[in-house]
């Protein structure tokens, strides 16, 4: 690398994988009290994939992750780290990094899971940005991968009807060059005091499991809709000011926005705050629902194979999540 030159961490592959068996809208009006008028209304939503018995968040993040390998034209065995953003991870622990790296027989690479629930691919992406910025690694794959239908109330109409499964993931590689490309800045944050807003309340560290009869609506999705939304708005417009104001951005500049599929009134109100024009946001959260880690990762494949991402292009992405955690990134394509 000579004086003009630096690292960068460039997606150079992408892909992705959802279950085969889709969940209309008619299919919940049969099981709860909701319409499709409501749901597509109120959301945007149409469908969303349920994963079968078999299909855990390593087996759909495991295809995602070999599709964004043979795109990117790389073998399992040059990647240096997995990282596997999933807030329904297969088991308690190992990793479910560490099962994709077990099935992609990807010997050399350090393998963990990130919990940043919906924000998660842009907390691993900004972690992935490090480490090749720095000069450490080279490849580093970075997966969303979930199977939300496992850790939804199905009797709650408020919560059921937004979420589905999937996986999406991309391969980031490490180059040198003298104008900055790929990955120009990530922008990550937390506020842990509207940890209530989205959670599942269920889990092992905090009461401890004590044989005893477990309530099953304490390992699903609790949410506070209403101000979620609010507060969704408000960061993830902040949070795209930011990552463009860093990076000496217009709006204007900006070819693709692709936000995180939580509701299409939060897309909308978001990118009419920041006046970016309906046709430049990439939405398919009428397919999918919230697929929470996986929908920025499904959402970046599905751009690129329909023509919307080409070289040279920025591209902004901007989640955010339960914790409460939000975020953004800025890419050159
Ligand atoms: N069908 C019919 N009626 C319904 C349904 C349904 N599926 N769900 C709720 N309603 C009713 C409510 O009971 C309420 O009825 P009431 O007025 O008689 O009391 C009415 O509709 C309005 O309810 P609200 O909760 O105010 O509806 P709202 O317009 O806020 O939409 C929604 C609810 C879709 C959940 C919305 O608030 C939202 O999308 N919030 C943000 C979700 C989000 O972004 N989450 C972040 C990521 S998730 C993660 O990190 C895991």
């Amino acid at each position: 690398m000579n004086a003009t030159t630096r690292f960068c961490a460039r997606i150079v592959g992408t892909g992705m994988y959802v279950p085969e068996k889709v969940l209309t809208n008619a299919d919940l009006e049969k099981r709860i009290d909701t319409s499709d008028e409501w749901i597509r209304t109120r959301t945007g939503i149409s469908e969303r994939r349920i994963a079968s018995k078999e299909e855990s968040s390593s087996v759909l993040g495991l295809h995602a992750a070999r599709a964004a390998l043979k795109d990117a034209g790389l073998e399992a065995s040059e990647v240096d780290m997995i990282i596997v953003c999933t807030s329904t991870p297969d088991v308690l622990f190992p990793a479910t990094a560490c099962f994709v790296q077990r099935e992609l027989r990807a010997s050399r690479a350090a393998a963990y899971d990130v919990s940043a629930v919906c924000s998660g691919f842009v907390y691993g992406l900004s972690i992935a940005e490090q480490y090749l910025k720095s000069g450490r690694y080279r490849h580093i794959l970075v997966i969303g991968a979930e199977v939300n239908s496992r850790i939804v109330d199905w009797d709650d109409r408020s919560t059921c009807i937004l979420f589905g499964d999937g996986a999406g993931a991309v391969v980031l590689r490490r180059e040198e060059v003298a104008e900055p490309v790929g990955v120009l800045s990530t922008h990550i944050y937390s506020d842990g005091s509207l940890s209530e807003l989205i959670h599942v309340p269920g889990g092992i560290g905090l009461n401890g499991f004590s044989g005893g009869a477990i309530d099953p609506k304490q390992y699903c999705i609790h949410m506070m809709g209403n101000q979620t939304f609010k507060v969704a708005v408000k960061r993830m417009s902040e949070v795209c000011r930011e990552a463009l104001a860093f990076n000496g951005m217009e709006v204007d500049a900006v070819s693709l926005v692709v936000p995180h599929q939580a509701n299409q009134r939060i897309i909308d109100a978001v990118t009419e705050k920041l006046a970016i024009p309906a046709g430049k946001v990439y939405v398919n959260i009428h397919k999918y629902g919230n697929t929470s880690a996986a929908s920025i990762p499904i959402a970046l494949c599905e751009a690129r194979e329909a023509g919307r991402i080409g070289e040279g292009d920025l591209v902004l992405l901007s989640v955010v999540g339960a914790g409460l955690t939000w975020g953004a990134a800025l890419l050159r394509w």
